[in-house]
């Protein structure tokens, strides 16, 4: 090749790169609704229909992905839990390079998660050696592997082994960390759960509120099969509308609260057939999904899967903007086209930053009972609505 084609293609090349829209550089990345999706990166184990890969991933679809989780290690540092997953398969890597072909996309990466417990992070979070040693390691690590930001998972403060101190340090905590890593411009978000008391005892949120960029509500399992002994809904509208509520309340800035949205359903075993209704008896946790296989949980593709199957014998109820479904002495609460539309419109009508799926694995990322991604699609529909509306 001569030299002046080589620069010819050199030239073609950077006026494609600045002409086409998504890779232009200075594209506006601002978005007035934020789409958090989360992946639970397990779902790589699942078979068949249920095996979830980065190649499943619609980048189209969310302004955040956020690969979970992260752990603690003994040296106070971040840590794989899953490094099959994160580095042999490409996990890490797959992912931040969905930059490439989506600049305006981010990729932050969860540390922490229910089966991570509390009691590390309370020990780590104890010293300001602890912190600092703990917010230094996210910093390497998430520039190493090319996130744009740790999502912190600490389930929770002063609960679960914790100590009352946790309130105190999970602030110096999120303060140190973002200390370390705003020069970088790299983004702060936590995740809470829906346990209101502790606002002001687990979270001091007039220190935290400014320093993180967003609050991750995880507005689901209001019921779990595993401590109830009655049916109950997992994410009804009243209920998260005083949730959300307690935190706006308490000072979190209202643009700066996610909504969570579960695409999966909790499932329980009824007693008895005849009493079906949300508060009735169960014996406990219903069958394992066939793919997910954790009882008392089904993937929302699973559950269409049973729906379909078992129409004759299934009966469903919308009831507080959720749904719920029984037959088979079986009892299973979920979310459908309709809710997510709802849950969605009211964060957008009520000026939150926008909405998370727990998780996009879980969501029928194949169209194979609906639209692709069906709840995901549904989230963005709603968005798009609401921008084209106040044009
Ligand atoms: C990363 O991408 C490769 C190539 O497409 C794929 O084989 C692999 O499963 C992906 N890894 C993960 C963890 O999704
Ligand atoms: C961080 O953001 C500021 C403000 O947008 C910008 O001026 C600065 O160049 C950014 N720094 C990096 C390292 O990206
Ligand atoms: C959505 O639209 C409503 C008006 O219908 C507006 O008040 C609100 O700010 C919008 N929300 C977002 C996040 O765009």
């Amino acid at each position: 090749m001569s030299g002046t084609q080589t620069k010819m293609r050199l030239i073609l090349a950077i006026a494609f790169l600045f002409g086409s829209g998504v890779h232009s550089a200075d594209t506006d990345c601002k978005r007035d609704t934020i789409v958090v999706c989360y992946w639970g990166t397990w779902s790589v184990y699942r078979e068949d229909i249920g095996h979830f890969t980065t190649n499943d991933i619609d980048p189209s679809l969310c302004t955040t992905i956020v690969y979970s989780f992260a752990g603690l290690g003994l040296n106070f540092e971040i840590t794989n839990l899953d490094s099959w997953t994160d580095i042999d398969l490409g996990g890490f890597s797959n992912l931040t390079s969905l930059k490439e072909d989506y600049p305006c996309l981010k990729t932050t990466l969860a540390v922490g998660g229910w089966n991570e417990g509390s009691i590390k992070y309370s020990v780590m979070a104890y010293t300001e050696e602890g912190r600092k040693t703990f917010a230094d390691s996210v910093l390497k690590f998430i520039t190493y592997y090319g996130f744009d930001g740790i999502d912190l998972d600490w389930e929770y403060p002063t609960t679960r082994g914790g100590i009352p101190e946790d309130m105190q340090n999970f602030a110096s905590l999120v303060e140190t960390i973002k200390q370390t890593i705003s020069p970088w411009n790299l983004t702060l978000t936590i995740a809470v759960p829906i346990d209101t008391s502790l606002i002001g005892s687990a979270y001091d949120i007039p220190s935290v509120k400014d320093t993180v960029d967003h609050v991750h509500l995880m507005t689901y399992d209001y019921s779990l099969p595993s401590t109830a002994l009655v049916t109950g809904l997992s994410a009804p509208l009243s209920a998260i509308k005083e949730t959300v509520s307690a935190w706006l309340e308490a000072g979190i800035p209202p643009e700066k609260l996610i909504l969570g949205i579960p695409a999966y359903a909790r499932t329980y075993t009824l007693v008895d057939d005849d009493h079906h209704d949300v508060g009735d008896p169960v014996t406990g946790a219903a069958e394992a999904g066939e793919y997910t296989q954790e009882a008392g949980f089904l993937a929302y593709y699973e559950l269409q899967q049973i729906l379909q199957d078992e129409f004759q014998k299934m009966t469903a109820v919308q009831t507080d903007d959720t749904n719920y479904a029984y037959g088979n002495e079986e009892w299973f609460t979920y979310e459908t086209e309709t809710t997510v539309r709802t849950k969605t419109q009211y964060a957008l009508d009520n000026g939150l930053g926008g909405v998370m799926l727990w998780s996009i694995d879980n969501d029928d990322f194949q169209g194979l009972y609906g639209d692709k991604y069906t709840l995901l699609s549904t989230i963005n529909k709603v968005v798009n609505e609401n921008k084209s509306r106040r044009k």
